[in-house]
């Protein structure tokens, strides 16, 4: 049914010098259960567009990547091709203003330090999105979480935004289990929790039921 599909994963991670970076805590489970189900699916090109995990998954066309500008150009590159782009990546928001030659020496108790904004990737392919291609943004909440995933559903004109509300009993980060809701068109769904595979079946369900109905 999909020919060309993009799935990004993972966390970026944005260099301050030699030896330190900015992260998150993204272990890609989430991205790497989505091309395994979209592989079984017989998906021929899957470009796989991830930062550093400890896992990726076969039989992909895989892409690593570090920092969120080389996701965009990534992303970009194979954009144009692709039937569903699903941003699963953990990109970060800022980066460091300066990336230091030399290892930084401790110096004062304080230091002051600059971080500037990273592109906000999937509102981008948003505007960008042609007719006929299918748009899946993530989203990770801690309060008002669904006004907030509608609004943001609606202003990055996507197809289906999967929201993770991370609280004590949904940590999300690096677990085999997650518990989501599902926005599109029509409304919300709110999927129990379940393993990250099996989110992972009912995600590609979705996207398969906006291309054959037009939701
Ligand atoms: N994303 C992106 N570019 C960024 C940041 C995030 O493309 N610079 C994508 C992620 O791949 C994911 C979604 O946006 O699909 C996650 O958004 P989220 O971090 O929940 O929210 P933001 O839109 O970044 O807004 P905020 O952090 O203010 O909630």
């Amino acid at each position: 049914m999909f020919k060309n599909v993009i799935i990004t994963s993972g966390p970026t991670i944005e260099p301050i010098d030699p030896v330190r970076f900015i992260s998150n805590r993204s272990s890609g489970k989430m991205g790497r259960a989505l091309a395994e189900v979209g592989k079984k699916k017989g998906i021929e090109n899957i470009y796989f567009i991830s930062g550093p995990v400890c896992e990726y998954p076969q039989d992909v066309l895989l892409i690593k990547i570090e920092t969120a500008i080389e996701l965009q150009n990534e992303v970009l590159k194979h954009f144009d091709k692709a039937d569903v782009i699903i941003m699963a990546a953990a990109v970060s928001d800022y980066r460091s203003e300066k990336y230091y030659t030399d290892k930084m020496k401790k110096s004062n108790e304080v230091i002051d330090f600059r971080l500037v904004k990273n592109p906000d990737i999937l509102k981008e392919l948003g505007e960008k999105k042609k007719e006929g291609q299918i748009i899946v943004g993530f989203a990770v909440e801690t309060e008002d979480v669904l006004d907030n995933a509608v609004k943001k559903f609606k202003e990055k004109n996507l197809d289906l935004l999967v929201l993770n509300e991370l609280s004590d009993k949904n940590p999300v980060f690096g677990s085999d289990y997650n518990q989501v809701f599902l926005i599109n068109k029509r409304g919300i769904k709110n999927v129990k929790k379940s393993l990250k595979r099996d989110i992972a079946e009912i995600i590609w369900k979705e996207i398969e039921d906006i291309k054959n109905n037009n939701v």
